[in-house]
């Protein structure tokens, strides 16, 4: 595989990408704070809007939503509330997440929304999804998962064998530049020259972060062509007065949606959302 990133401090050797599920991290322990970190933000409430945009305006320009009942897998769910609401949009979500504690928490969403007969919660890795499954997916969602994995290439293959010919991935990863740059102008500089980036254990700070080109080369290696690439809070991180992000929201969320899908903007996102599909499968106007 390339080496888009090779003297910066997120690079990680190529050997980490032999390794099983057994490395990748359960948020059993990390479920309440990410809930309450991510959903409960300015971060969660942005990155819902954006990433909703994109696939509403994909439904919008393709064949798919003509098929009616979707078939959707969501790999490493959280908390369930996006395929809670497909569910509540009437198609058949299967859902499956690492965490223990979080399929609980998706399993007692989809229940109390009325939506448990079309929500399947399995507690599994998403490496062994096909076990699972009777039909291959319309669409896959897997959102801020990639870089909790170890062995990426094969999590990646794993669920595009899940994926129906015409099926479309929508993949949202942290990206590692965005972070090393914000790094830098928080001013860690003497930390970033050594290469060293501060992490500890219990952080929500993903373990394998990388770099946007090395997600796009591994999405195409799989035979998967790239129609959509948005950058996901592409202001709001960088901003030098925090209470902005709160008191001028929608000033805020205005400009985001205004150049989260264009260059260069797009790189400096947090996170990326890109959808991706096989290359002849999906018309497509966008
Ligand atoms: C940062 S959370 C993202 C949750 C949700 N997708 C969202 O965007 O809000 C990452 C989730 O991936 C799960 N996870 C990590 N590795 C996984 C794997 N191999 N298969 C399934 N889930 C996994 C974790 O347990 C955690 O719930």
């Amino acid at each position: 595989m390339p080496n888009h990133q090779s003297n910066r401090p997120y690079f990680r050797p190529d050997q980490i990408f032999g390794c099983n599920a057994n490395y990748d991290r359960n948020f059993d322990d990390l479920a309440e704070k990410f809930c309450r970190n991510i959903y409960g933000s300015t971060k969660g409430k942005l990155r819902q809007i954006i990433v909703n945009e994109d696939l509403d305006n994909w439904l919008n320009s393709t064949t798919i939503a003509q098929k009616g009942q979707l078939n959707i897998i969501e790999a490493g769910g959280g908390d369930g509330r996006l395929a809670i609401e497909w569910a509540q949009k009437g198609h058949k979500v299967t859902f499956c997440d690492l965490s223990h504690e979080m399929v609980k928490r998706a399993e007692s969403l989809a229940k109390s929304e009325q939506v448990d007969h079309l929500v399947t919660c399995i507690h599994a890795p998403a490496q062994l999804l096909s076990k699972y499954i009777t039909q291959k997916a319309d669409i896959i969602i897997c959102h801020a998962v990639l870089e909790w994995v170890a062995d990426q290439p094969s999590f990646l293959r794993a669920l595009c064998n899940c994926l129906a010919e015409d099926g479309t991935l929508s993949l949202m990863f942290y990206n590692a530049d965005a972070a090393f740059f914000r790094n830098t102008i928080m001013g860690n500089l003497k930390a970033l020259v050594k290469g060293e980036v501060k992490r500890v254990d219990n952080s929500l700070v993903p373990m394998y972060p990388l770099s946007p080109p090395v997600v796009y080369d591994l999405i195409e290696s799989l035979g998967l062509s790239i129609k959509t690439k948005t950058g996901v809070r592409v202001f709001h991180d960088y901003l030098h007065d925090p209470k902005l992000k709160i008191n001028e929201f929608e000033a805020l969320l205005a400009l985001e949606q205004r150049y989260c899908r264009e260059f260069p903007f797009v790189h400096l996102g947090r996170y990326i959302h890109v959808l991706a599909s096989r290359e002849s499968s999906v018309r497509h106007d966008i």
